[in-house]
């Protein structure tokens, strides 16, 4: 009896060839819920590709904006001319008892490029005369402040590195001899002040 019954209404749910099969249209609260879960999703994308592009390298090794990594040969002796590095934007310089800083070449007051001038022994910028020391601290002129200066590392050969602070102090040599230098040209220390 029960097998009988069960045939009877599959039977009867199935459409005949007359039958239009006829979807009901969406309700409005379903219309909503397919448009939340719409927006969801294309928020989920969103930030899903947003963490992937931040999670990129943005510059490679090499380019301004990432690291450049020079051998210790490249680091002048303490007090000599700075090492102008062009493509990084920077200077390698070395000051008497103080140490190593790497010096972004940018004028702090509109931008131009100062020079570094042997027979004055100090930076001078070509378009409004600033003037700054061998550490990059301003002397004279309208710059704001003295040059910033990069975050770097120092590798030296006894296996012991040291990194440039928050304040962006010189990197203390101590004698040591360097391995390697590893200047990051995307970590700005910006100076405040004339100092
Ligand atoms: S841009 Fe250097 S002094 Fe004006």
């Amino acid at each position: 009896m029960a097998t009988a019954s069960v045939t009877k209404v599959a039977a009867a749910e199935k459409p005949t060839k007359a039958q239009a099969v006829v979807v009901d249209p969406p309700s409005r609260r379903e219309f909503l819920y397919y448009i939340w879960g719409a927006s969801i999703v294309l928020i989920l994308g969103q930030s899903t590709a947003g963490l992937i592009w931040f999670s990129l390298p943005r510059f490679k090794a090499g380019e301004f904006g990432g690291v450049f990594s020079y051998p210790g040969d490249d680091v002048p002796e303490a007090g000599a001319a700075p090492t102008s590095i062009p493509s990084g934007r920077f200077w390698l310089s070395n000051i008497p008892g103080q140490g190593f800083v790497a010096l972004y070449g940018v004028c702090t007051h509109l931008g131009c490029l100062p020079k570094w001038v042997p027979t004055n022994n100090r930076f001078e910028c070509p378009c409004h005369g600033s003037k700054f020391e061998l550490s990059g601290m301003w002397i004279e002129g309208p710059a704001p402040r003295s040059m910033d200066r990069f975050k770097t590392r120092v590798v030296f050969t006894d296996g012991t590195s040291v990194e440039t602070n928050e304040k962006g102090d010189p990197i203390p040599l101590d004698g040591k001899q360097i391995a390697r230098i590893d200047v990051n040209t995307g970590a700005r220390v910006r100076r405040d002040g004339h100092v």
